[in-house]
C-alpha cells in the first residue's frame, strides 16, 4: 500500500477534531448545569488540550469500511469522553499523582480531588449517554464493545495491573499484556466502534482493523514510556521522567532505549501489514500509525 502524505493526514486530523471537538462541546452548552462545578471540572478535563486520536482513529477505520461521518460523530466522542475520564482518574494521587496534563493543571489541582473523581465517573456515564443516544441498527454491539475495552477486561483492568506493577520487574510480556489492556483495549475500540458504523461483527474487515489497533496501540504506549524519557516536560504538556519517579516499569526500563524504540518500529511495520485487507481505503491508517510513534507529544 503507497501510504499518502503525511500532511494529508494533518489535513484529516484538523477536519476530525474539529467535529469531535463541536459534538464535545455542544454536551455543556444551551442546558443549565445542574452542579456547575462538577462540570467546569469536566470540561477542564475534556475540552482542553489533547491530540483526539482515538476520535481519528474511529473516523479513519469507520471512512475505510464506508461509512458517513455524520454517524461517527457519536462514536467518536464517546471514546474520547472515556479517555478524558481515564486521564482524570489516571493523574490523581492515589494514581500516578501528576500535578500537569495536556499543559494545564490536572483537574484534581484544578479543583480538587473529591471533585476530579466525580467528573471522570460523570465523563463516563455521559460516553455511554452519547453513544446510546444515536440510534443504529448495531448500537448494542456498539455499547458493548465500548463497555468491554474500559472496564475490568478492558482499560480499567490495565490500570490495576500498572499500580500492581509499581517497583517491580516483570517479564516483558507481561508488561505488554499491561500495555495492551491499559491502553491498547480503547485504541482498538476507536477502530471497531467506527467500523461497526459501517459493517456488521462478522465482517472479516474489523478482525484486521483489530490486529492494526493492537499493535498500534502497543506501540503507542512504548512511545509513550520512551517520551517519558527522552521528552521535556513543556513540550509533553505532562511532567517528564514521572515513570521513573514512580518505579513504573516500562519498556525503556526494561529493554533500553534503543530497544524500546526498535520494538515501537517493528510493531509499525506488523500494523500496517495488517491492513492489507482493506485496500488503498486505509492508507490514511497506514499514515497514522507512522505518525503514532513519530509525535514528539
Ligand atoms: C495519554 O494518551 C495516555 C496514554 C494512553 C499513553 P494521549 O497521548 O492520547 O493523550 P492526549 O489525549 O493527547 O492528551
Ligand atoms: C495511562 O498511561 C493510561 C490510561 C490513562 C488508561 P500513563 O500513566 O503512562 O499515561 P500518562 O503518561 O500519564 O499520560
Ligand atoms: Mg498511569
Ligand atoms: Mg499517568
Ligand atoms: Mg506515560
Amino acid at each position: 500500500m503507497v501510504a499518502t502524505q503525511v500532511p494529508v493526514l494533518e489535513t484529516l486530523r484538523h477536519a476530525s477534531n474539529a467535529r469531535v471537538d463541536a459534538m464535545l462541546s455542544a454536551l455543556f452548552e444551551a442546558r443549565p448545569a445542574t452542579a456547575p462545578r462538577l462540570e467546569a471540572a469536566m470540561r477542564h478535563g475534556l475540552l482542553v488540550g489533547g491530540k483526539r486520536l482515538r476520535p481519528l482513529l474511529v473516523y479513519l477505520a469507520g471512512r475505510a469500511l464506508g461509512a458517513d461521518d455524520e454517524a461517527l460523530d457519536a462514536p467518536a466522542a464517546a471514546i474520547e469522553l472515556i479517555h478524558a475520564y481515564s486521564l482524570i482518574h489516571d493523574d490523581l494521587p492515589a494514581m500516578d499523582d501528576d500535578d500537569l496534563r495536556r499543559g494545564q493543571p490536572t483537574v484534581h489541582i484544578a479543583y480538587d480531588e473529591a471533585t476530579a473523581i466525580l467528573a471522570g465517573d460523570a465523563l463516563q456515564t455521559l460516553a455511554f449517554e452519547v453513544l446510546a443516544s444515536t440510534p443504529h441498527p448495531r448500537l448494542g454491539s456498539l455499547v458493548r464493545t465500548l463497555a468491554t475495552a474500559s472496564g475490568r477486561d478492558g482499560m480499567v483492568a490495565g490500570q490495576a495491573l500498572d499500580l500492581d506493577a509499581v517497583g517491580g520487574h516483570p517479564e516483558v510480556d507481561a508488561l505488554a499484556h499491561m500495555h495492551a489492556h491499559k491502553t491498547g483495549a480503547l485504541i482498538e475500540a476507536a477502530v471497531r466502534l467506527g467500523g461497526l458504523i459501517a459493517v456488521a461483527e462478522t465482517d472479516p474487515r474489523l478482525e484486521a482493523l483489530s490486529r492494526y489497533a493492537r499493535t498500534i496501540g502497543l506501540a503507542f504506549q512504548i512511545h509513550d514510556d520512551v517520551l517519558d524519557v527522552t521528552g521535556d516536560t513543556a513540550t509533553l504538556g505532562k511532567a517528564s521522567g514521572a515513570d521513573a519517579a514512580r518505579e513504573k516499569p516500562t519498556y525503556p526500563s526494561l529493554l533500553g532505549l534503543e530497544g524500546a524504540q526498535r520494538k515501537a518500529r517493528t510493531l509499525i511495520d506488523e500494523a500496517i501489514a495488517a491492513l492489507a485487507p482493506l485496500g488503498e481505503n486505509a492508507a490514511p491508517l497506514a499514515d497514522l500509525a507512522h505518525y503514532m510513534i513519530k509525535r514528539d507529544h
